[in-house]
């Protein structure tokens, strides 16, 4: 078999092929979606293109995709957090691959990619060989189903708008391609958005992006927000921050953490996993805020909720995890302590303003290792940055373990079935197409099958109980208000 893929070593496969059977142990939710599906195989004739961070756990999720049936393409939704090993690995799979003869998954990622090369890679899974377009995406962050939607609204403008000064670098680049692509294909987006059933989004950034769309009446197909499914934000936004945040920190700087003051910008859930980490290190945290529900909660957790125009200059280490942008200023980090650390674990780079950073008079750059920064002011104080200010636990570290995503990516795989076997029920009663969430029973398996891995036995309602609370014994055992 030959097709399409670009990756940095397929030599690299068999150390990546021996991380994925570890990770498999340790993702029972996945298997148990095989075991389940596999047989049947509810995405057969899925056509998925994927965008997620390429990592081991996302090479169990592309497998049990194929399992189910699927044909997939994936991109890694960030330049700095492809594992190598695992693209690889991903590509040669099949009973009889080998880096000479890859027979497994066209993937287009590998780590330290240049913006250009970032959006290639994404226009290449949603190019498909002969023709015929993905018809499901499943996103992180939704830079996929940007370019879908822009490209399309650009297509039917007639123009891509000119690049500005005010366009950040990444948007001049992501202009150039739609661009490129238009000129190739003059009807490319249109046709592609066509063909696509829906998308899965992963994260609060996605999502949000999404809604957004929605509420413009520009949704092009229907979406799954697997994000606020609770074995999903509760989980990997909460306790895979918990372990990756330390992780980053430790691979990028191995600085002490305990004894220090740590700023976590932000408190949802991304947040409250670092903040908790940090506090575990022997930090001393202290957050900020806009939402005051979110700031009442640190407080009572014992941290100190200050501004950032404050903690910026008594913090030792800095991880904004808001989703906004601007979180951290140009200004902010030149009145930072000599040697701060300063760091995102949000989706996207704008939380802390590089280009800001860069533009000061006379600062110096000085690669310490690959996504570790110094950055030295004329003064002579510097201070540290991770991976240029994309998401650390990615950029520095490995991401999330697999046990975490084992509940992220069932859902994952449970959205895809669900939108690919029964996309009208994701259209509103004119058509329109909406955004929800999995139903509540689906949360629950995906819970109940990381039980027994962990030795949890449940308690069974009686019947009786279960009348008394007016819940099915099956469950579901919460209303749909109920908050986690
Ligand atoms: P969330 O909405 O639960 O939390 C964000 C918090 O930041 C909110 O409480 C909000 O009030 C606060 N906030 C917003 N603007 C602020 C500002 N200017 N200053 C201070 N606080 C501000 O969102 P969640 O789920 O915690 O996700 C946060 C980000 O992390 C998103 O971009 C999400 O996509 C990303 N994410 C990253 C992961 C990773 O592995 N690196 C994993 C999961 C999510």
């Amino acid at each position: 078999m030959s097709f399409d893929f670009k990756v940095r070593d397929l030599g690299l496969a068999e150390a990546g092929r021996h991380q994925i059977r570890l990770a498999e142990h340790e993702m029972p939710g996945l298997m148990s979606l095989r075991e389940e599906f596999g047989d049947s195989k509810p995405l057969a004739g899925a056509r998925v293109a994927g965008s997620l961070h390429m990592t081991v756990q996302t090479a169990v999720l592309i497998e049990t995709l194929t399992a189910l049936g699927a044909e997939v393409r994936w991109a890694s939704c960030n330049i700095y957090s492809t594992q190598d090993e695992a693209a690889a690995a991903a590509v040669v799979v099949g009973p009889n691959g080998t880096p000479e003869d890859p027979q497994g998954v066209p993937v287009f990622a590998w780590k330290g990619e240049t913006l250009p090369e970032y959006w290639e890679c994404t226009d290449a899974i949603l190019t498909w060989p002969g023709g015929e377009g993905p018809n499901m995406i499943l996103d992180d962050g939704g830079d996929a189903t940007m370019l879908v939607h822009k490209g399309r609204e650009w297509e039917t403008a007639g123009q891509v708008p000119p690049t500005t000064e005010e366009d950040s670098e990444e948007f001049g680049v992501f202009k150039a391609l739609v661009r490129r692509t238009l000129a190739e294909n003059p009807t490319k987006w249109t046709e592609i958005s066509k063909g696509i059933k829906g998308v899965t989004e992963e994260t609060t950034t996605g999502v949000h992006r999404l809604y957004e769309l929605a509420k413009s009446g520009e949704l092009l197909f229907p979406a799954i927000n697997v994000n606020d499914s609770v074995t999903k934000s509760k989980f990997d936004n909460k306790y895979g921050c918990r372990h990756s945040v330390i992780d980053g920190l430790n691979r990028a700087t191995d600085v002490l953490i305990a004894g220090k003051t740590a700023v976590v910008a932000g408190y949802g859930d991304v947040g409250k996993g670092c903040a908790d980490a940090l506090k575990g290190q022997g930090a001393r945290v202290v957050v900020t805020e806009v939402d005051p529900i979110c700031a009442l909660q640190a407080a009572m957790e014992g941290f100190q909720v200050v501004p950032m125009d404050k903690a910026a200059a008594y913090g030792d280490i800095f991880v904004t995890t808001t989703g906004c942008y601007d979180v951290i200023t140009a200004e902010h980090m030149a009145s930072m302590k000599n040697k701060a650390i300063v760091s995102n674990i949000g989706h996207f780079d704008n939380e802390i303003d590089m280009a800001g950073l860069a533009r000061i008079e006379g600062i110096e750059k000085t690669e310490i290792k690959p996504q570790v920064h110094e950055w030295t002011f004329p003064d002579g104080h510097s201070i540290i940055v991770l991976s240029e200010g994309r998401l650390m636990n990615l950029g520095n570290a490995t991401g999330h373990p697999s046990f975490v995503m084992s509940n992220s990516f069932s859902n994952q795989t449970i959205a895809q079935i669900e939108l690919f076997t029964k996309t009208e029920e994701y259209v509103d009663e004119d058509g329109k197409p909406e955004v929800k969430t999995l139903p509540k029973h689906l949360d629950e398996k995906v819970a109940r099958a990381h039980l027994e891995a962990l030795g949890v036995e449940l308690t069974e309602l009686t019947k009786e109980q279960a009348e008394y609370l007016g819940v099915d014994v099956a469950g579901p055992y919460k209303p749909e208000h109920y908050r986690y």
